[in-house]
């Protein structure tokens, strides 16, 4: 087992406690995704997490070390979000409209923005556009 497979293994057994104690969560399978000229897309009739605002999947595109979490807003939109705590780093956690930092309580909106520190940047965005009706792209250089 490499260390990026004992890592996501630690990450899926913690977050499926998460949610078995009813605390919320993004969900549990992570999107491994080939961006292509920087850009992520995914067809949304394929990804039924994000139907509906609240839903969140969580992807990896290739060459990422870490997960990009994507999330249905309450206009229909959507955000993708670094989960990286910007306070130390920690892996933040959907609950609901939030996403918060297990380590030292930090809280975001789902577009990523600081509700309630120790952190005091945003969470690192990447900008999303939906195209030919129903394709999310997820713009991965910012
Ligand atoms: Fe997230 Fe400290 S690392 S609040």
């Amino acid at each position: 087992m490499t260390a990026m497979d004992r890592r996501q293994f630690v990450e899926l057994a913690l977050g499926a406690a998460l949610c078995s104690a009813g605390l919320g969560c993004a969900s549990m399978v992570t999107h491994r995704v080939a961006p292509v000229d920087g850009n992520v897309r995914l067809q949304l009739l394929d990804h039924p997490d994000l139907h509906g605002a609240g839903g969140s999947l969580r992807v990896l595109p290739d060459g990422f070390e870490e997960p990009v979490y994507v999330l249905a807003l309450e206009d229909g939109s959507y955000a993708a979000v670094s989960p990286i705590c910007t306070h130390r780093g920690c892996t933040v956690d959907v609950r609901g409209p939030e996403l918060v930092c297990p380590c030292h309580g930090s809280t975001y909106d789902r577009q990523g923005t600081v509700l309630e520190g120790p952190a005091e940047r945003p969470l690192q965005r990447f900008p999303t556009r939906v195209a030919e009706g129903d394709v999310l792209v997820i713009r991965l250089e910012t």
